[in-house]
């Protein structure tokens, strides 16, 4: 299929891209490098050993976005683009409804002028809000605790009322969990902009030496050692249930929430020792106070992705360390 990957040069949408284009389809990415780097275009092209067709375009330009959609004959959307750090939309609301609201209207209004009716979106584990109940499935209440959970409800909820409007669309709403790891290369992987949010890079950093020590938010949290559980799935895993959802699409229209986790849960310090193990290095850490709005345990109940995509992670947590790892050393060596 022809497709067109919003935020294609993003942690998540740069891997989705390998896993899409070794997988036979032709892709053209759209970015305009807010948080990623004009680099991992030629990262990708030494990966897959050709370049792709690339767009420099905020999704918001619904001309260019038409544009992009009509020129290159696209038949479906992998929409990637977007903020995502619920920290960082406390603070700034209105950038967040902004980019991430504005900016999907902007690409749905584009297929709908460009006849483009898939779409495979990149939604979030934390539109469950407060866990009620663990493992989290697809039918649990859905909630906002935050600004950036707030936009990916709210384009979850446009999204199936489009579906209900006209049965030519073809929705996948892609709930993940704790994206982490790295292409095994080494030559992508996360690479945030400044201090990181969040806990696999900014324990990689420790690691290399490139900060001091990490923050343990809380360890008084009801869980086994008191410390924050997640469900951290391989970035590589994650790419492959896009490439399940879109062959899920291709057969099936209407509107579809799925998760994308392991089913697995892992704790900070548990995260911590795991990442020392793959590294050989020290990871030095201090107990501080909770962070606001973080909550004790998330992690994905699996069996509707398995049945309905035939899809399943398999990759573990040694695996999600030790590709990190090369991916730091590779882009950035560490100083110690
Ligand atoms: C994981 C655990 C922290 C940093 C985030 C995004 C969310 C979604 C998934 C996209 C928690 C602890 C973290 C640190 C720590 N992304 N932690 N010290 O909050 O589960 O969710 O990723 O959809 O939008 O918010 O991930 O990596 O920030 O935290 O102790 O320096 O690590 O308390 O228990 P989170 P995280």
């Amino acid at each position: 299929m022809k497709l067109l990957l919003t935020g294609g040069t993003g942690f998540i949408g740069s891997h989705t891209a390998v896993v899409l284009s070794q997988a036979g389809h032709e892709l053209v990415l759209l970015d305009n490098f807010s948080n990623s780097k004009q680099a991992v275009l030629g990262r990708l092209e030494t990966i897959l050993g050709h370049a792709l067709p690339f767009v420099q375009a905020d999704v918001r330009d619904t001309a260019k976005v038409t544009q992009a959609l009509q020129t290159h004959g696209i038949q479906a959307v992998v929409h990637f683009a977007g903020l995502k750090a619920v920290g960082e939309s406390v603070a700034q609301p209105l950038n967040y409804f902004a980019n991430n609201l504005q900016g999907t209207l902007s690409l749905l209004q584009a297929m709908q002028a460009a006849q483009v009716h898939q779409l495979v979106f990149s939604s979030s584990a934390t539109v469950y809000g407060e866990p009620q109940y663990l493992p989290l499935d697809e039918q649990h209440p859905t909630s906002a605790t935050n600004p950036y959970g707030r936009t990916k409800l709210h384009i979850e909820e446009m999204l199936h009322d489009l579906s209900a409007s006209n049965p030519a669309w073809r929705i996948a709403c892609l709930r993940y969990f704790n994206p982490v790891g790295a292409h095994d290369s080494g030559l992508i992987g996360e690479d945030p902009n400044g201090i990181p949010n969040n806990l696999m890079p900014f324990v990689v950093q420790v690691a290399a030496g490139i900060r001091p020590a990490l923050q343990v938010f809380g360890n008084d949290y009801d869980t086994p050692d008191g410390t924050g559980v997640r469900d951290y799935i391989h970035v590589m895993d994650l790419a492959q249930g896009h490439l399940a959802a879109l062959h899920f699409l291709n057969a099936q229209t209407g509107w579809h929430a799925i998760n994308l986790g392991t089913g697995q849960g892992y704790s900070v310090l548990e995260m911590v020792k795991a990442f020392e193990a793959a590294s050989g290095k020290p990871v030095a850490f201090n107990i501080v106070p909770r962070r606001p709005g973080d909550v004790a345990s998330c992690y994905a109940k699996v069996d509707k992705a398995q049945a309905l995509l035939n899809w399943q992670a398999s990759r573990g947590l040694p695996q999600m360390c030790e590709d990190a790892w090369r991916a730091q050393q590779r882009n950035m060596p560490s100083t110690t």
